[in-house]
C-alpha cells in the first residue's frame, strides 16, 4: 500500500499547498487532499482538525498544513490527540522535527515561505525518517501529556 500523506490549507495557503502536493506525487506517496478547493475566506481550524484527525486516527502517516503564517494551524492541530504538529520555516527544522520529534504534520506559512522554500521545506519533512533512540523517550513523554 502506498505511503499515505495528508493535505489542508486555508484561503492563504492554497498556493503553497497544490506545491506541496505536487512535491508528494512527485516523491511516489499517495495523497489525500482535503481542500479547499475554491478561493473564499475559510476557517483553519476546520481544516486543521480534518488534518489532525487523518493523521491521529491512522488513514495517512503525514500531514501538511498551510496558512498565512503556519501559526494557526499549527496551534489548533496540537489539539488534536495523537498530533505532534511542527511550524516550520527551514528545511533544518523539517528534518529536525521529524529526526527527533516525530513530529507527523507539517505547519507551514505559505505568507512567510513561499512557494520555493515552501516546496523545499515539505520534501524535507516527508523524506526524513525519525532516529527513534533516546528520542522515543521524550517523545512519549509528548504523547503522556495528551492522558
Ligand atoms: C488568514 O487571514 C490568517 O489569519 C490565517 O491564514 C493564518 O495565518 C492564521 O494563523
Amino acid at each position: 500500500m502506498a505511503d499515505r500523506i495528508v493535505f489542508g490549507s486555508d484561503h492563504a495557503g492554497l498556493a503553497l499547498r497544490a506545491e506541496a502536493v505536487r512535491v508528494a506525487r512527485e516523491a511516489g506517496f499517495e495523497v489525500e487532499d482535503l481542500g479547499p478547493f475554491a478561493p473564499a475566506s475559510v476557517d483553519y481550524p476546520d481544516y486543521a482538525a480534518r488534518v489532525g484527525q487523518a493523521v491521529a486516527g491512522g488513514r495517512a502517516r503525514l500531514g501538511v498544513l498551510v496558512c498565512g503564517t503556519g501559526i494557526g494551524m499549527s496551534i489548533a492541530a496540537n489539539k488534536v490527540k495523537g498530533v505532534r504538529a511542527a511550524h516550520c520555516t527551514t528545511e533544518y527544522e523539517a528534518r529536525m522535527t521529524r529526526a527527533h520529534n516525530d513530529a507527523n504534520v507539517l505547519c507551514l506559512g505559505e505568507r512567510v515561505v513561499g512557494l520555493g522554500l515552501g516546496a523545499a521545506i515539505v520534501a524535507a519533512f516527508l523524506s526524513q525518517p525519525f532516529e527513534g533512540g533516546r528520542h522515543q523517550r521524550r517523545v512519549d513523554q509528548i504523547t503522556a501529556l495528551d492522558r
